[in-house]
């Protein structure tokens, strides 16, 4: 049973041989690789849960809101690249407390109006807890960015204990998607220095991605109330 208090690299017996030193390391690596296993049980209990949620509108001929679930779990590297950034002490507990994307969820909708539908229908759960949120897209990001972000935590059910397991969920629309990606990797090209007229077309692009949304919102009310009264 590892212990999560424990420094990963204090613990490390500098003063014995060599041979202990590895045994050591050997201890710390499988630590580490178990502890990252509690996120991608958490990343497949969250997907998990989305798609029960999906197959059961389905099934009762409702209206799905979700479009599309991605999901990704942080690289050990990046992980421990974001401890020694952010200065957190490096101990698994450190880790758990400070690091809260390990695991991350990505939920596409069509509308805005499913946004809030599909964060009540996962942060309602009895075994979710909703530890941060922040809505992107009431006050959006000075560059554009639109998207709801989640922290939620959720319990993993392992062989010999029960471990609560942070969640990053971000939830967002289609075109919302669409900037994101390409100003991610805009961003990633230009190493975070992207060109100033760069910048003013990406925020036009994501004013414009705006405006799709919001036209596409009304005419989904529009067919919406039209469906409603044609079955009456
Ligand atoms: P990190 O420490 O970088 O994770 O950010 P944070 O803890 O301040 O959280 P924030 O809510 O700002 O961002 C979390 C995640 O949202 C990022 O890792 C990205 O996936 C996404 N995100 C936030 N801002 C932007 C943005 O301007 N552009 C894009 N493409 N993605 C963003
Ligand atoms: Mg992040």
């Amino acid at each position: 049973m590892r212990s999560p208090q424990r420094p990963l690299i204090d613990s490390i017996d500098t003063t014995g041989t060599a041979a202990v030193r590895i045994d050591e390391l050997r201890v710390l690596h499988g630590e580490f690789v178990d502890f990252m296993l509690d996120y991608k049980f958490a990343i497949d209990e969250i997907t998990t849960k989305f798609n029960i949620l999906r197959e059961d509108l389905h099934n009762a001929n409702e209206y799905n809101p979700i479009e599309h679930i991605n999901s990704r779990l942080k690289s050990p590297e990046s992980v421990l690249e974001k401890v020694q950034r952010k200065k957190y002490p490096m101990s698994l507990a450190s880790i758990r407390e400070n690091v809260l994307d390990i695991a991350g969820v990505r939920v596409v909708c069509s509308f805005i109006s499913d946004i809030a539908n599909v964060r009540d229908m996962i942060a309602g759960q009895e075994d979710i807890t909703v530890v941060d949120e922040r809505d992107y897209i009431t006050n959006r990001k000075p560059n554009g960015y639109q998207s709801l972000h989640l922290i939620v935590s959720i319990p993993v059910f392992r062989v010999d204990r029960t471990v609560r397991v942070p969640v990053e969920i971000q939830i967002r629309t289609i075109a919302m998607d669409f900037w994101a990606s390409l100003e991610h990797k805009i961003y990633y090209k230009y190493r975070g220095e992207v060109p100033p007229n760069l910048l003013s077309e990406l925020t036009q692009a994501a004013e414009a991605a705006n405006q799709l949304d919001e036209k596409m919102e009304s005419l989904h009310r529009l067919v919406d109330h039209n469906g409603e009264r044609d079955s009456t």
